[in-house]
C-alpha cells in the first residue's frame, strides 16, 4: 500500500457522526482526477503522522484498514481514509442509545464478545501492542456483519502518552472471559509480524512532509519484547510455591 495525496472537494464535508476529533465525511479528489468518498481528520501533525504511518504499517501486516490518504491543505497535512460505508461496532449495536443499566451492560458484553470473535482480532491485538495503540475502543472497529476494518490510530506511536497504558482488545477479552484464547493467538500473530515492515512504511512516507523521527526505533523496541508485553496484559497465575504460613 502506498499513500496518495488528495484534495477535498469544496463543500462536500458533513459530520461523520461519531468519535471525538470532529471527523468529517467528504469527497476527495486524487491527483489522477478520480473522486471518492472518505473520512477526513484534521489535527496535530503527530496525530496525522500516527494515522498515516499506522495505516501503511498495519496493511503491510495484513490487518484490514481502509485505504489512507494525505490531504494537502495549503501546506498543513490532514489525514483521510476511504469510506468503507459501514458503521462501527458501537453504532451496529446501538450502544449509545441505551440508558445506563443492565440492558446496556448486557449489550456491552455482546459487543465486546463480537469484537473478540472477529477473524483478525488476534492480529489487531498484536498490532496494537506493537504500535502502542491505547485507544482501540468499540468506535474504532468497523463491521458490516461480515467484514471488519480497523481505524483510528491517531493516538498510537507515542501520541497517546496522556492515556492509561492499555491494550483494549486484551481488556475486552478479559471482560468476557476469553483471555486465554486471545493471549495465545495474539502472541502467535505477534511472532509472525514482518520486522522489516516499519522501515518500509517510513520509506513510503519519506516523500511527504510528515516527520516520522523516532517511530521505527519505537516499534522495534516494542517488537523485541512483544511476547512478554502481551503476556503482561493478562493476569499472571498465582505463584503456587509461595508459602503464606511462614513469616
Ligand atoms: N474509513 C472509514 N469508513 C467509514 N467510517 C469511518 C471511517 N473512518 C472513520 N469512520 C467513522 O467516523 C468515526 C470517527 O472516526 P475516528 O477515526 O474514530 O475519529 P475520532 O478520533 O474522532 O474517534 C468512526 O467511529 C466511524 O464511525
Ligand atoms: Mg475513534
Amino acid at each position: 500500500m502506498e499513500i496518495h495525496i488528495a484534495t477535498i472537494v469544496n463543500g462536500s464535508e458533513t459530520p461523520a457522526g461519531d468519535g471525538i476529533s470532529g471527523a468529517l465525511r467528504c469527497v476527495i479528489r486524487l491527483q489522477d482526477g478520480t473522486k471518492r468518498s472518505a473520512i477526513l481528520k484534521r489535527g496535530p501533525v503527530g496525530q496525522i503522522m500516527a494515522e498515516a504511518f499506522s495505516a501503511l504499517l498495519l496493511s503491510k501486516w495484513n490487518l484490514p484498514v481502509p485505504l489512507p490518504f494525505l490531504i494537502d491543505e495549503a501546506g498543513a497535512m490532514a489525514f483521510a481514509s476511504a469510506d468503507v460505508g459501514y458503521p462501527n461496532l458501537k453504532q451496529s449495536l446501538n450502544l449509545d442509545s441505551l440508558p445506563k443499566g443492565p440492558a446496556r451492560e448486557a449489550a456491552l458484553q455482546v459487543c465486546a464478545a463480537l469484537a473478540c470473535s472477529l477473524p483478525t482480532t488476534p492480529l489487531a491485538a498484536a498490532c496494537d501492542e506493537a504500535i502502542d495503540n491505547r485507544d482501540r475502543n468499540l468506535g474504532n472497529i468497523l463491521w458490516d456483519g461480515n467484514t471488519e476494518a480497523w481505524i483510528d490510530h491517531a493516538l498510537a506511536l507515542g501520541q497517546g502518552s496522556h492515556l492509561q497504558d492499555a491494550n483494549k482488545l486484551c481488556d475486552m477479552a478479559l471482560f468476557i472471559g476469553q483471555d486465554e484464547r486471545l493471549q495465545r493467538s495474539a502472541i502467535a500473530q505477534a511472532l509472525l509480524l514482518d520486522r522489516s515492515a516499519p522501515a518500509s512504511a517510513e520509506t513510503a512516507l519519506s516523500s511527504v512532509t510528515v516527520p516520522t523521527t523516532g517511530v521505527v526505533p519505537l516499534i522495534a523496541t516494542r517488537l523485541n519484547a512483544i511476547g512478554n508485553r502481551l503476556v503482561a496484559r493478562f493476569p499472571r497465575p498465582l505463584d503456587l510455591l509461595t508459602n503464606h504460613d511462614r513469616v
